[in-house]
């Protein structure tokens, strides 16, 4: 049991999706957690104590001044004797309290006074959950190393309305909470992969650059799901302003040469994912000194370049790696695009991704975004994925690799 002794204080707040906390408190114990609950008075308003405690097979705390749990399992206890606090549905009110400091209620005192790691599941509706207080609270939450898992996009319950709201269900919430506790499975234990990640710089001079607008989102992402599952990841970063992922080894380059000759030397490995928007050309020469603009003289002629291709030349290495991954950002004839692409760079699978303006995704796009919707080409055809963020892709894709290694031997 993945979650065997492993000790769960699950907060429910007011909302409507405080019926699913439920069926979480039920997949959680499956697994061989215990799980404590503590209600908000407006929990209580949508679902029974009389429930909860059944399903959690223990009292459920509701009150801060209670002169029994005071005396007996106090706030501090609470928040301490757990090894992970999940709140599920955590309201646009609970995750304001938390932002600002709030401790008013038990819920929100216990989540102050905690020294142990918080997982977040958000309900409420599209318009809480877009309104610019709530971003500021999930923004501040996040930089203070809260976890959060969701909201999806979808129905909600009460309002026929539809958008991004909608609680992570609880099989989603129970990997994550696996996922913090390090508790999954890890099926890529004792396999080296190499990820690259980010945009590459190509220098015009020592203060001017060309590059691209890749975030290292999807990279990164990639590299963080490939160490849950307990590979031994290295992950060749360009440039980019999101920290290194935790459990990962990062090498950080800058130009396209700089991370071919960083990944040849990671070689021989199990895999390699190769997310990376590498420039494909560079300016033949970069100058030694800050190019000058001199009157009368004109704009300098930059001549480009190709630069090395990382995926073709690992795809036809002689150390090549059992699997090989590339990723293909195109903006028109993706398929087409990406279909030549496995062919020339003797990759297994190419994760094409729309990056044109027309591929519908946030007012940010796919590059620099959160989200992506991508299509998986391999020589057994097209396997389309519907849009998620990019931590699923991530975990999906990561899941996708772990099953393609089971075959080959460590
Ligand atoms: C029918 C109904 C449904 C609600 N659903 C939600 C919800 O899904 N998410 C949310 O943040 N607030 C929702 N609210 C508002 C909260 O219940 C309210 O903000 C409450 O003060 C939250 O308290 P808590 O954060 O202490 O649980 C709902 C209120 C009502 C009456």
């Amino acid at each position: 049991m993945s979650l065997s002794g492993k000790r769960i204080l699950l907060i429910i707040g007011g909302g409507i999706a405080a019926y699913k906390a439920l069926d979480l408190i039920r997949r959680l114990r499956e697994r061989g957690a215990s799980v404590r609950v503590v209600m908000t008075a407006a929990a209580q308003e949508f679902i029974t104590t009389l429930t909860a405690g059944a399903l959690s097979a223990d009292h459920v705390f509701t009150e801060l001044f209670d002169r029994n749990d005071e005396h007996d399992v106090g706030h501090i206890r609470l928040s301490r004797e757990a090894d992970l606090l999940v709140v599920a549905p955590a309201t646009a009110d609970l995750m304001a309290k938390l932002a600002n400091g709030h401790a008013n209620d038990l819920a929100s005192t216990v989540l102050l006074a905690t020294d142990k790691p918080v997982l977040m599941a958000p309900a409420m509706n599209p318009r809480m959950w877009a309104h610019a207080a709530t971003r500021r609270n999930r923004a501040t939450l996040g930089k203070d190393g809260i976890a959060f898992i969701g909201p999806g996009r979808g129905e909600m319950a009460e309002s026929h309305e539809a958008g991004e709201g909608r609680m992570a269900e609880p099989l989603e919430i129970v990997a994550a909470v696996e996922a913090l506790l390090d508790a999954g499975p890890k099926p890529l234990a004792g396999r080296k992969i190499i990820v690259t990640s980010g945009p590459t710089h190509e220098p015009i001079d020592p203060v001017r650059y060309i590059a691209n607008r890749s975030s290292g989102k999807q990279g990164h992402a990639i590299a963080a799901a490939l160490a849950r599952l307990g590979a031994d990841v290295r992950l060749v970063s360009g440039p980019v302003s999101i920290a290194d992922p935790a459990g990962v080894t990062t090498i950080h380059v800058e130009r396209a040469r700089e991370m071919r000759d960083a990944v040849e030397q990671l070689l021989p490995a199990d895999a390699a994912v190769f997310v990376a928007a590498v420039a494909d050309w560079r300016s033949e020469n970069s100058a030694g000194e800050k190019i000058k603009k001199v009157a009368g003289e004109g704009p300098p002629v930059l001549r480009m370049v190709e630069n090395p291709d990382i995926l073709a030349g690992v795809g036809h290495h002689s150390q090549r790696p059992g699997l090989v991954v590339g990723f293909a950002a195109e903006t028109q004839d993706l398929l087409r695009n990406a279909e030549a692409k496995l062919r020339k760079k003797g990759a297994d699978f190419i994760v094409a991704n729309d990056v044109s303006h027309e591929s519908g995704i946030g007012p940010s796009g796919v590059m620099g975004g959160d989200r992506n919707r991508v299509r998986i080409v391999s020589r057994a055809g097209v396997d389309e994925w519907p849009e998620m963020t990019k931590d699923e892709v991530a975990t999906r894709l990561a899941a996708l690799i772990a099953e393609r290694l089971k075959t080959t031997v460590v």
